[in-house]
């Protein structure tokens, strides 16, 4: 076999639509020799002209020489017979996502290319070794899963099915790096890495939509603002469609034999049967108008003069500082007493839990208890909750208090763990299963988070800077208020944060 990693390569692209043109566009702009095919031979024709259009439009802008241009051109040739092929070290499919066409266009390559030549193939949802499955050498059948727009997107999950041997991943591996692109080695499991690692904020999202805490604009907002999300999910959704992330959601889940962590929720379902996919039909979460997102001017905080002192809940030190801190900012009086005096307002500071579940624990008046979730950033943003029994009187004074300290409130029904740590959480547990299962190395599931789904750092590293301890305590007490497996801790974060481990540490 030829090394990927130097050597002079011939690759064959199958299926020249909007991924097979973006993985032809890197490869000849890596000066690899790239053949296209296509069913349809106006559609290769297209690419050819698109990759050609895409070169010129890089010297244009500056990012490629003339000269690699040209020669980036010269490494593109078309082919309409599947026997052009022989002679070619890999070959890519991307190709209608389905099975029995994947499989026979596999079985047929088999009678055409060397017995050297790796099969690759670009799926997004199937399982990879279903794809080998009628190939006489599965062993050197493996996933290749780029995402689109290829040579913006910078990861590529290389993707192990059953019988795929480690040089043919290794040698994969190497030729992403020659496209300037990142690998992460995967194992095949549904969704892969990063479809299985993107569910918790999805899930988790529309959990709280499902249960009537706040609308989607608040939970973006959280997010954004407490947790560095370039998008939240409702937006993200929007973005993708509903058309992909609902049978993708529905996959995933499925095929995990209804595995609860990844459980979605009935409204994605309604949504998407009504058609409200998102940007690309105008509606989704939001509407659009010309293309812009069509937002709602939050509702300003009421303006109280501040007649209660607040007492604030000493269960967690770090985090009841960082409210006083806010308090006092607001110019508010801070009961010091040991517990809450007849007349001021009680602030809890949970992890995991409602408001009215930490109102029994703690023994807080019901009536003059809120919560606030000080777990993330609160530079800009601050989420405020009560629970049933809390007065609107109440309500609005906290709400009014907080929101003198310059920051915007964000006001939600009774939720275990708020917005933010019960997504957050979610994410995290979920990517230590993933690190549990063995499905990619602790690393590799960090950089598919980051590159291919733009999150501001990976699950693991966000589990680590929230603490490991403090994620677990998060999930036993959203299984203590809702009841429900989705949030069981994965063993993989379990035994790290018991035995006071970085998430990213292997055995
Ligand atoms: P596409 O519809 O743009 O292109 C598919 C092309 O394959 C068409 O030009 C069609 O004529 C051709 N084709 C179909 N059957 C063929 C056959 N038997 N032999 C030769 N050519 C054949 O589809 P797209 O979006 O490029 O997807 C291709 C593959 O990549 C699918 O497996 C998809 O799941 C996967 N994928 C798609 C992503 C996306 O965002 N569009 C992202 C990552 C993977």
């Amino acid at each position: 076999m030829k090394d990927f990693t130097n050597d002079p390569l011939r690759i064959a692209v199958i299926g020249a639509g909007i991924m097979g043109r973006g993985i032809a566009q890197v490869a000849a702009s890596a000066g690899i020799h790239v053949v296209l095919h296509d069913l349809d031979e106006t559609v290769v024709n297209d690419a050819v002209a698109f990759v050609h259009k895409m070169l010129d439009r890089a010297v244009e802008k500056g990012r490629m020489s003339a000269e690699k241009a040209e020669a980036g051109k010269s490494c593109i040739s078309r082919s309409s017979d599947l026997v052009d092929l022989s002679g070619v070290d890999l070959v890519i499919e991307a190709i209608v996502e389905n099975i029995e066409v994947k499989q026979s266009l596999f079985k047929a390559l088999e009678e055409i290319v060397s017995d050297e030549c790796i099969l690759a193939t670009n799926t997004s949802s199937l399982s990879v070794t279903a794809v080998a499955a009628n190939c006489r050498h599965p062993q050197r059948v493996a996933g290749f899963h780029f995402f689109n727009p290829v040579p913006l997107m910078k990861l590529v999950e290389v993707i192990s099915a059953i019988r795929t041997s480690d040089e043919v991943a290794a040698q994969l591996q190497a030729l992403t790096r020659r496209l300037g692109h990142t690998p992460v080695m995967v194992d095949d499991s549904p969704g892969f890495l990063v479809n299985h690692s993107g569910r918790g904020l999805i899930t988790e999202g529309l959990r709280i939509l499902h249960e009537n805490i706040t609308g989607v604009q608040a939970v973006d907002a959280v997010m954004r603002d407490c947790l560095g999300f370039r998008m939240g999910p409702f937006e993200l959704m929007d973005l993708t469609g509903l058309d992909v992330t609902f049978p993708a959601s529905e996959q995933v889940y499925n095929q995990y034999f209804q595995e609860p962590r990844v459980r979605p929720t009935p409204l994605q379902r309604r949504r998407y049967i009504a058609g409200l996919l998102g940007r690309k039909t105008n509606e989704g979460f939001y509407r659009y108008e010309d293309g812009k997102k069509i937002v709602k001017e939050e509702m300003s905080a009421p303006d109280i003069a501040p007649s209660s002192a607040f007492w604030i809940s000493r269960d967690n030190e770090e985090l009841s500082e960082k409210v006083v801190t806010i308090l006092r900012q607001a110019g508010v009086e801070i009961d010091e007493s040991e517990s809450p005096r007849k007349n001021s307002i009680a602030v809890a500071t949970p992890l995991g839990l409602d408001a009215s579940t930490a109102i029994v624990d703690e023994n807080l008046p019901a009536q003059r208890t809120v919560a606030v979730d000080a777990l993330f950033n609160l530079d800009k943003r601050i989420v405020l909750m009560a629970s049933p029994a809390t007065t609107s009187e109440v309500i609005n004074e906290a709400w009014s208090a907080l929101a003198r300290s310059g920051r915007t409130v964000s006001v939600i029904k009774d939720s275990g763990g708020f917005i933010a740590q019960r997504i957050a959480a979610t994410i995290v547990n979920i990517a230590c299963d993933i690190a549990q299962q063995g499905i990619a190395r602790p690393e590799d599931i960090d950089t598919g988070a980051r590159l291919g789904l733009a999150y501001p750092q990976g699950p693991l590293a966000l589990g680590d800077a929230t603490g490991a301890g403090r994620v677990l305590t998060i999930l036993e007490n959203l299984q203590r208020v809702y009841g429900d497996p989705r949030y069981r801790p994965s063993p993989w974060l379990r035994r790290r944060a018991q035995l006071g481990l970085s998430l990213l540490t292997t055995e």
